[in-house]
Order: structure tokens, then sequence, then C-alpha cells
């Protein structure tokens, strides 16, 4: 075992007999142990894409060979554009023209648009093989590695066409991170923050006093920020894997952030950028509905700003269009849209709002034109 792996860290996600662990460290790929206890007797498929393969696919490749006796890859074009059914299909043309049976295994090498397209794959293939996600974004890392919701997008929708399908390993190296444009970074930790208000106060004020670390992507820092994020994914997870409604509470932020991003046209903020500001607009919902203190909103917009994240909306767009999106959010029910709310500090709850309230929250928290 080599002295990085030693240090490195896990989280179980206990679902029964599709249980798992999420590794976290600096240097897994170097070490083998990071793969002990698998059974992997048929060939490997790395789904990566044009952006991270040059930068990390050569580092990952000497593991997975002592593993492996054929490791094939496929590198997929770049960006959440791409995530969609013809994509998709490019991993099964790769899986089928190399022979991979049902003992193969996919290995997702990327940032969660990869991570998705790879783990419907593998739901899929042959009707499901084995994955392990290689998330390489901090919000792949710290979010949709973990829990096996994989999806493609599909025209009228983000996320339509997709299934529950659990990795049988995590493996977050924090070292690919060094790579991560500065913006990119900045939205991994938008859902890391998510955490705090909905699930553990005191994590919270931990990120708030270890910004600067963070910031600086301190390894120490980041393996326990990290580990937290995924310790509390899996406990969600654990409970409510194919959400019920706990696990709705991962979306805090992501009704507004997702109304953002579709009245802009996706692309134009990214999303851990539509979710931060979608926090600061639940949150000013939660207080106007006396459910948290005042003092919360103040100390979660002072936090997101600091980590290079807006906490105020768009000017472009005005309350009756969110309105309009957001009653298309998967949570709605007949057209009743419910918003992830805080209750008290390090709890969330899933409810509906007045709409004229929401609309007052809107006006307070979008930028001016
Ligand atoms: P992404 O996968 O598009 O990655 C962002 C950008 O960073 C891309 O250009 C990517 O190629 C690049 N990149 C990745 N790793 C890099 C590295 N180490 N160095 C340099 N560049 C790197 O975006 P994302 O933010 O990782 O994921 C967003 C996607 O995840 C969305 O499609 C969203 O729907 C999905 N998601 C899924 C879940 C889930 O539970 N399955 C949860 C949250 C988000
Ligand atoms: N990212 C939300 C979830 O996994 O449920």
């Amino acid at each position: 075992m080599s002295a990085q792996h030693r240090s490195a860290t896990r989280v179980h996600v206990d679902l029964g007999d599709r249980s798992y662990e999420v590794h976290i460290g600096a240097g897994l790929s170097s070490s083998p142990a990071c793969l002990d206890g698998l059974q992997l007797s048929g060939d490997a498929m790395v789904v990566t894409n044009d952006v991270v393969a040059p930068l990390h696919l050569e580092t990952w490749l000497p593991l997975l060979k002592a593993r492996h006796a054929h490791v094939h890859t496929v590198q997929l074009p770049d960006g959440e554009d791409h995530k969609d059914w013809s994509t998709l299909n490019r991993v099964f043309d790769a899986l089928l023209g190399s022979g991979c049976d049902r003992g193969c295994t996919i290995y997702a090498l990327g940032g969660g648009v990869v991570g998705d397209i790879a783990g419907f794959a593998a739901a899929c293939y042959m009707r499901g093989v084995a994955y392990v996600q290689i998330p390489t974004t901090l919000l792949a890392q710290v979010d949709s590695s973990v829990g096996g919701k994989t999806a493609v997008n599909h025209p009228l929708g983000k996320n339509m066409i997709g299934a529950f399908h659990q990795p049988i390993r995590v493996l977050c190296d924090l070292s690919v991170l060094r790579t991560l444009p500065e913006r990119e970074y900045h939205c991994g930790l938008a859902e890391v923050i998510k955490y705090g208000p909905i699930a553990d106060w005191a994590f919270f004020e931990w990120i708030e006093a270890h910004a600067e670390a963070l910031l600086g992507r301190d390894v120490e820092a980041l393996t326990y920020a990290v580990r937290r994020s995924c310790e509390i994914k899996a406990d969600v997870v654990g409970r409510d894997e194919r959400e019920g409604d706990l696990r709705a509470i991962l979306n805090f932020g992501h009704t507004f952030g997702h109304a953002i991003e579709a009245g802009l046209g996706f692309g134009r903020w990214l999303h851990g950028e539509a979710v931060a500001c979608g926090m600061v607009m639940a949150t000013q919902l939660s207080t106007r509905l006396r459910m948290v203190d005042v003092d919360v909103d103040d100390r979660l917009r002072r936090l997101l700003v600091r980590c290079g994240l807006p906490d105020r909306g768009p000017a472009a767009l005005v309350p009756d269009r969110y309105l309009e999106l957001m009653r298309l959010d998967k949570k709605a029910r007949a057209r009743e849209i419910r918003f992830v709310l805080l209750e008290g500090r390090g709890k969330a709850v899933v409810r509906s709002a007045p709409d004229d309230l929401v609309r007052d929250v809107l006006i307070a928290t979008t930028a001016s034109a």
C-alpha cells in the first residue's frame, strides 16, 4: 500500500447487497489497494472525455491494467450539450465493438456528465453491468458519483431518461482536482456548502472557518470536506435510495437554481452557480416563513460570496418566468411547486409556499438591471 493511500479515508454507503465504499485521498491512482475486494474478472471499459483524457487517463491505466486482461477506452465529447442519447450510444458501440460481456466493468473517469452517462450505460448494457466512479470534479466527488442516480438529458428536459444503478466503488482522488478550472472548483464548493444548512450546522461552521484552506485546495481541508459531504449523502441515500421524500433535501437550492439554468439557457450560469443563488432564495423563503433565523441567511450569503459564488439572481429573469419554470420541477405535484426549505439550522423539509411570497423573495434576491 502506498503512503498516500494509507492516509486515504473511506465512507461506507449502506444499501444491503448493493453497499459500496467511497475511497477519498490524494494519489489513489498509484495504489492497487483502492480496487481491493472487488471481483474484476472481465474486461474494463474506461469512459472519459476529450478534456479529462489528456490530463488524467494515463495516470489511471496502469492500475486498471494490473486488474484486467483488456482495458478499452471510449472518449466522449466534453460538455452538458453532449449528455444525450447519441453520446450514450457511443458507449454502447464501444462496449459491443470491443466484445465486452456481462462480466465487464465500466470506469467513469470524469465529472458529473461522464459519470451520469457511464452509469446509465452500465445500468442498461446487457441489462446491467458493474461500474466504478472515478470523479474528477469536486462537484462529482461530493455529489454525483455517490448515490446511483444516472441519466442523460432529453431535448424536453434535463436528466429525464435514467435509472438508479449503484456503482461498486467510488474513487475520489483529490490529486485530480489540481487541474480543475477555478470556476468549476467554486461550483463544487457550492455543493459542499449545501450539506451544512440541510444536515449538519457544525459542518457549515467548519467550512466558514476553513474557507481559505478550501479555496487554496489544501489536501487536508479537502479530505475532510469531501468525506463529510459523502457521509451526509451516504446517510440520506441509505435511508431513501429512490427519493421517496427525504432524498429530495439534497436538492436544496436546486428548484430556483434549475429555473435560472433553464431560463437563461443551459451553460450561461454553471450548475453550482445557479444552486448557490438558489440556496440564498430558498433560505430567504424559509426566513419569511419564520422557519429559520435571518442570521442563517446572512452567513450563507457571506460564505457563498467568499467562495466566488453569486448570491443574487440574474436581472434577465422575472418572477413569473421562475414560477413557470419551477412548476416543471420533478418535485412539483399537480403543478404545485415544492421547495426544499430550512427548518432550523442543519435541517431541511420539502413543502410548498404561497406564490406571492415566492415573488417577494425573487424580487429581493434578484440583481437590478
Ligand atoms: P462536468 O462533468 O461537465 O465537468 C465540468 C468541466 O470540467 C468539464 O468541461 C469537464 O470536462 C472538466 N473537467 C472534469 N474534471 C476535470 C479535471 N480534473 N481537470 C480539468 N477539467 C476537468 O460537470 P460537473 O459539474 O462535474 O457535473 C455536472 C453534471 O452532474 C450535470 O450533468 C448534473 O446533472 C450531474 N449531476 C448528477 C448528480 C447525480 O446524483 N447523478 C448530482 C449532481 C449533478
Ligand atoms: N444530487 C441529488 C441526489 O443525488 O439525490
